[in-house]
């Protein structure tokens, strides 16, 4: 543990941004409504450019909100201070995010029919993101290189807890009609047939010269360059010299930062952790 987090239920949360009387609130009392469209994902999923497609989804790729407004702002996190606020407080349908794993969401989320967006992303790529992501932020404590990382992610002992169990958790859901599976994968490979299903998914009929817009709006380059998107306007306190959202933006970079060693022994407890799991929901398998 460090300064900058806290524990609750067993669970490394960024100390900063919430508290464990919110979470506990959160979790028994929060109303999900059925309008309301949620990102949920594994930190370094992918979240911040989901959210940025939804967001430019629903303005027709208009880029003028997600140049105005921060993403925290857009799609609120719910587990913050910050973030429950504003949706407390917001009417009609509101769009917002979590890392939470689904056994510390609010329980109405079972009863609800609200839209549900789950990110999945190659956890060796989480891995190596939150490495750097960690490292550069004043939120949970650094590792001081790779292979501690590694041996802490394994354990679960990172923000917001086990990838494995967040992932298993979440996609006990997949079955629902409003639960939709995507990953950073298939963004990659493929992102406009990617936009034109969450576009399908949430029921918003764009033109195709919209639907470019939204593209490009929501590209690496732009977001990196957007004020709103890439988390240059978090306080001074959480941000360290050189810290960048949008480091690189591809997929397997694993590959230039694992050892054999440390792939073998990931590949082992990855195959233990995930036995039994429809290979073809991953696109890394
Ligand atoms: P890398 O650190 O591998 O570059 P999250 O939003 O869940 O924190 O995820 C951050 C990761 O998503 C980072 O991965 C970041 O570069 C990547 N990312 C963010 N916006 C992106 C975009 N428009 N295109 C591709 N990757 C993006």
């Amino acid at each position: 543990m460090s300064e900058y987090s806290l524990l609750f239920e067993g669970i490394i949360f960024p100390g900063k941004g919430t508290k464990p009387e919110l979470l506990c609130e959160l979790r028994d009392n929060f109303v999900v409504k059925d309008e309301d469209t949620i990102t949920v994902t594994y930190p370094k999923s992918g979240t911040n450019w989901l959210i940025e497609i939804i967001c430019l989804i629903l303005s027709k790729g208009d880029p003028k909100w997600i140049q105005s407004v921060p993403n925290w702002d857009r799609s609120p996190w719910v587990e913050t201070t910050h973030g429950n606020k504003i949706l407390k407080d917001q009417e009609g349908p509101r769009i917002c995010t979590s890392h939470l794993p689904i056994h510390l969401f609010p329980k109405s989320i079972f009863s609800s029919k609200a839209k549900v967006i789950y990110v999945i992303r190659n956890p060796r790529d989480v891995l190596v993101s939150g490495y750097f992501f960690v490292r550069k932020m004043n939120i949970a404590k650094k590792p001081e290189t790779l292979e501690q990382y590694m041996e802490w992610f394994l354990q679960g002992n990172v923000l917001f807890g086990s990838w494995f169990e967040h992932v298993r958790g979440w996609l006990s859901l997949r079955e629902r009609e409003n639960f939709l599976v995507l990953s950073y994968e298939e963004l990659i490979k493929d992102t406009r047939s990617m936009v034109e299903k969450i576009c399908q998914f949430l029921g918003k009929k764009l033109k195709p010269e919209e639907i470019d817009l939204v593209l490009h709006y929501s590209s690496f380059q732009f977001m990196k360059e957007n004020k709103m998107s890439n988390f240059s306007m978090l306080p001074e306190d959480f941000i360290t010299e050189g810290f960048s959202l949008m480091r690189k933006g591809v997929v397997g970079d694993w590959k230039n930062h694992f050892t054999v060693a440390q792939a073998e022994a990931f590949d082992k407890i990855y195959q233990k952790k995930m036995a039994g799991y429809p290979p073809k929901l991953f696109p890394w398998e």
